[in-house]
């Protein structure tokens, strides 16, 4: 598979026949990260995990995932905690992690710093996140969500009619699912935002040039009756200039059970990269949806370990040696009625 040994520093970099492969290996996966198996294929080797910004989900997912095939994870939290903070360059710090790892994860907050990073890594680095600009491994994990919600409704990409809503000018993980999306062609896209947090034109025109039928739009009611698939996204209020800016938007698209039952096709299926914003004057999200069978955010967030497994095993040439190293799981699982 043409990831063996390759960074992963974009979605550019992806084909719609590696996404098809590599998806296979993602299902591959389902039973180790279910605890039905063990596999310890990765046995000796090292993720070097380094966040330089927030983050819960990917940074734990990547963990995880790698200590799920086997491997040991090796984490740096916080710019203040590295020699980042003493002026120490990306060059210079890459040289020196990627002699202690076998692949490095990484987030940084600024656009461009994961591949500075890479360009002085003598292993494969992975983009968990760089700024404003990408964010790949979570719009692979959104494809294979959008592709497992839809066939649980016996309907399969063709059939997509997306809605993106919130701030779709800050959110990377919406910039990176466009440019996934414009490797299909002819599917429904709507893009609602406030007007000053419209997509980038960029992104806009990958998805009008795959042919794609692109409807822009200010309101909730634009967006969500046409839509089998919503993907909410955070007021990134990390990337506006002040608080008080970032605060004219908060509670802007709030999406509730009212709003779902009265706007939304039965079953719509909700997705958000995650956080959500739960705080009284934000609730992007609100918790009366946490029943909904269309919630698919947790679902979203499981299949986040399967896809990042298969990352590693993919760029590690490890995907067909699951099985050789596999046995089954000893301890209890889950919780006892
Ligand atoms: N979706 C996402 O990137 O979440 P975290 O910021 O918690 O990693």
């Amino acid at each position: 598979m043409k990831l063996k040994g390759q960074h992963l520093l974009s979605v550019k970099d992806v084909s719609l026949e590696l996404i098809n492969d590599l998806f296979k290996v993602a299902e591959s996966m389902r039973p180790y990260a279910t605890r039905q198996k063990v596999t310890r294929v990765l046995e000796g080797a090292v993720l070097g995990n380094m966040f330089f910004e927030p983050s819960t989900r990917t940074r734990v997912s990547f963990g995880c995932a790698f200590n799920l095939l086997g491997g040991e994870v090796r984490e740096t939290t916080g710019l203040s905690n590295s020699a980042l903070a003493k002026g120490e360059s990306l060059y210079d710090t890459a040289q020196v992690l990627s002699g202690y790892s076998d692949i490095i994860a990484m987030r940084h907050p600024e656009a461009g710093s994961v591949a500075e990073f890479a360009h002085g890594s003598r292993v494969p680095v992975i983009n968990g996140g760089d700024g404003p600009n990408e964010h790949p491994t979570q719009a692979l994990l959104d494809l294979f969500t959008i592709h497992q919600e839809l066939a649980s409704q016996d309907r399969g990409i063709q059939d997509l009619s997306l809605t993106l809503l919130g701030d779709l000018k800050h959110g990377r993980t919406v910039h990176s699912l466009c440019q996934l999306l414009g490797l299909y062609q002819g599917l429904k896209i709507q893009l609602i935002s406030p007007e000053a947090l419209a997509m980038p034109t960029k992104y806009v025109d990958i998805l009008t040039n795959a042919g794609h039928q692109v409807e822009i739009g200010n309101t909730l009611e634009q967006g969500l009756p046409q839509a089998n698939v919503i993907y909410q996204t955070r007021i990134q209020e990390e990337r506006f200039s002040s608080q008080e800016e970032a605060n004219r938007y908060r509670g802007y698209f709030r999406l509730n059970k009212q709003i779902y039952s009265q706007h939304c096709q039965p079953n719509a299926v909700i997705m958000h990269p995650l956080p959500r914003d739960s705080r009284n004057d934000a609730n992007e999200l609100d918790n009366d949806l946490n029943t909904e069978p269309g919630l698919a955010i947790f679902r979203q967030t499981d299949n986040g370990v399967l896809v990042r497994m298969a990352l590693f095993a993919c760029i590690l040439g490890v995907e067909n040696q699951l099985h050789q190293y596999e046995r089954e799981v000893n301890w209890f699982v889950g919780l006892d009625d």
